[in-house]
This record gives structure tokens, sequence and C-alpha cells, in this order.
């Protein structure tokens, strides 16, 4: 077997047959320090998830100021396939801004934990979780959809988790949402949290999970596994410090390695990311999985040999499934079958002397640490071909 055996894993898995991605890089991603979106910014992108397929585009949060609720307005006007949903906290302000913008999907949140109780709201338990029930019934009362937050989730007292959550469905909300706001979670204290409320709550549950210590995708997937039917996530995993679940990273894990039915369209999944870093100046490292200028480029002889024979030696996947390129780079580790298939692609003929120049030239270039460009190869060969025809 040489693919990634999906079939197999969705039957042990026994992941929920439909698994929602709600986007929420207009949101949290711009909450990340250095970001400052336009109200045309803000729908441009907008068009461009709608037209990814995500379920859900979290558009902001529209209290916070006109062009919030002018951008949310005319994002509605727009008519997408994806629902669009904005944050609100649970004070009737916040319900209005949203109602004001058109909206229909309201995201509500408060903190549970201690800290939050004690710090930021000073409040008791059941004050928070009874200011929740009736900002609940307010939204539902005025035909919003309700997805309701526990902000700092994994850091409140499960107990209090459990009975807080079960208030908000009482009240009448349509999904729970569990943000691992400081994301201290790791892949099994994950599967038990949501094992446990999988079981005590009957709507739907969604993930909201960051990226502190680089875990959000998997603890993402965990989630999935244990009966989570929603993610959020942010194209890059842009968001607030380290970030949020990484959007490419989930959905192709999800899709690839799990055989899950995903609305996204992961042939859009580079350009996206490649439009997102460009409008939000948040570029992405070369080594940035799925679309990272390295995700699918080759050096080393040993490497290129194989991908040249049968590209699945060394790529899980084929570039083209998010959109991507397959790149042979050059370089001290360069071997001959990439020259060899560099120079028949550059339509250029050389003798075996000829090669073995050119070959020692990129070796010795190499140790030299220069990295080099197909450019640079071809201006080699033509220089070898010229100098030893000579
Ligand atoms: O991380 C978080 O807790 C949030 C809430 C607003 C859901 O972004
Ligand atoms: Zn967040």
């Amino acid at each position: 077997m040489y693919a990634i055996n999906m079939e197999q894993n969705k039957k042990e898995l026994n992941i929920p047959d439909e698994i929602k991605i709600f986007d929420t890089t207009l949101r949290d991603g711009e909450q990340a320090p250095g970001i400052a979106l336009t109200v045309d910014e803000k729908i441009k992108i907008a068009q461009r998830l709608d037209e990814l397929g995500v379920n859900v585009i979290e558009m902001g949060f529209p209290t916070v100021s006109s062009g919030e609720r002018k951008a949310a307005r005319e994002m509605v006007s727009l008519g997408f396939s994806s629902e669009l949903c904005g944050l609100a906290r649970v004070v009737q302000k916040d319900i209005d801004a949203l109602i004001d913008s058109d909206l229909s999907y309201a995201h509500l949140f408060i903190g549970t934990s201690p800290l939050h109780r004690d710090y930021k709201l000073k409040k008791s338990k059941t004050e928070i979780l009874s200011q929740s029930m009736e900002m609940v019934e307010y939204a539902k009362d005025h035909g919003l959809k309700v997805e309701f937050s526990a902000e700092d989730a994994t850091r409140t007292e499960l107990n209090y988790l459990i009975e807080f959550y079960k208030g908000v469905e009482s009240a009448g909300a349509d999904i729970i949402n569990v943000p691992d706001t400081v994301g201290i979670l790791v892949p099994s204290t994950t599967r038990t949290l949501i094992r446990t409320l999988r079981k005590k709550i009957n709507l739907p549950i969604s993930l909201h999970f960051h990226n502190d210590f680089g875990l959000a995708v998997s603890n993402s997937l965990i989630g999935i596994e244990e009966g989570a039917n929603q993610a959020h996530c942010t194209i890059n995993g842009i968001g607030e410090r380290a970030g949020n679940t990484s959007l490419e990273e989930l959905v192709v894990s999800l899709k690839i390695a799990y055989g899950a039915n995903l609305t996204v369209d992961t042939t859009k999944l580079y350009d996206t990311s490649n439009f997102i870093g460009s409008i939000t100046g948040i570029k992405m490292p070369p080594t940035k999985p799925i679309v990272g200028d390295n995700a699918f480029a080759h050096e080393s002889g040993i490497h290129v040999d194989g991908i040249l024979k049968n590209s699945s030696t060394y790529e899980p996947i084929a570039p083209e499934i998010v959109g991507h390129k397959r790149r042979i780079a050059l370089g001290k580790h360069t071997g001959h079958a990439a020259i060899k298939s560099k120079l028949e692609e550059f339509n250029i003929e050389v003798t075996q002397k000829q090669f073995d120049n050119i070959y020692n030239q990129v070796k010795t270039l190499g140790d030299k640490g220069k990295c080099l460009t197909d450019d640079d190869l071809r201006s080699i060969a033509i220089t070898e071909i010229g100098t030893s025809g000579k």
C-alpha cells in the first residue's frame, strides 16, 4: 500500500459524517498584533473564504467600530454560501450591534475560568451563568443563531464548565464552542475533555484552539475524533500570540489522513494563503506545512532521484492537491538526477565531460554556501558549453 489509508482511518476513528470549518481569520486572525484591515480588505478576504468553501466566516466583532458593522452589512449583501457570524460579549449592546449589522449568527462569549471570573470580570459563577442565559434568550428572541464560548474553558473547573454549557443549552444556544484560550491543552487532555463534554451536552460541539505550544492542529484532530462537529481555524494559523489552528493544516489532515467530507476546495489553499500573507503582511516561513515555499521542494540527491522516479517516495500528497507546485532546488546536496532533469527541461544537450564539469561547479558553489536558482544552472551550463566548445 503506497497511499495514506484514509478509508481504514475513517472506519477506525468513527469521526462525524459532517465536520464544519469555522474560519476566524477576520476576527481572531485580525486580533494578531500587527494586523489591521480596512473594510475593503475584509470584504476581499471574505470573498476568498467563501470561494474556498468554509462553512462559517466569523467576520469580526461588530460592536468595536462602525467599519466592522459596514463590512458585515456589505458581506451579507453579497449573498455568500458560507454562513456569516459576528462576535459579541454577553451584553445587549454587543448583540444589538450584531443585529444592526444584518448578521443572523452570533458567537457569544464570556470568561468562565477562576482567573477570568475573579480578576477580569469580578463576578461569581452564578452571576456569569445567569447573565449568559439571559443574553442567549435575548439573542434567540431576536432570531439569531447562537454559538456560545466559555472563554478559557480549558482552565475552568470541569463541573462548572459542564453546568455552564448545560445552562446555555437550556437557554436556547444552538452550538457550544470550547476555547483553549491560552493553548494549554495537549492531545491526551483534549481527548478527556471533549469525550466528557460529548457525553454531557446534547448540542453540536465546536473547538477553538490556540497554538501557544504548537499543538492546535493535533488537539483539534483529537477533539474531532472524540465527536466534535466543528473546528475554528484561520488561514496561515494567524491569531492572538502564536495564533490559532491553521486551516490549511487541519483541512488537509482531515481530508487526506482521515478521509473526512469537507466543503473546502483544497486546490485553493496555496493561493489563499499567499493572498492572506500579502494583505496582512504576515508571511509564512518556507517550512510552513502545506503552503510554505519548501513544502514540496527537494534538494538532496537521494530525494530528487526518488521523486523523479515516483513523487510519492518523498511527498505525502501531490502538490496540485493544495494548488502548490513541486520544486527541485539546487545546492550542495544536488545529485546527478536533478541536474540531468533540469538540463532536459532547459533543452540543453551536453557531453558527459561537460555534464561532469557542470556538476562539479554546482558542488563547488554549494560548498561556498550558495543555493542555486534555475537561471544560475542554465548560465553555468551555457558557459560550460561555450568554453568547452571553443
Ligand atoms: O480564544 C478565545 O477564547 C476566543 C474567544 C473570544 C472565543 O477567541
Ligand atoms: Zn481565540
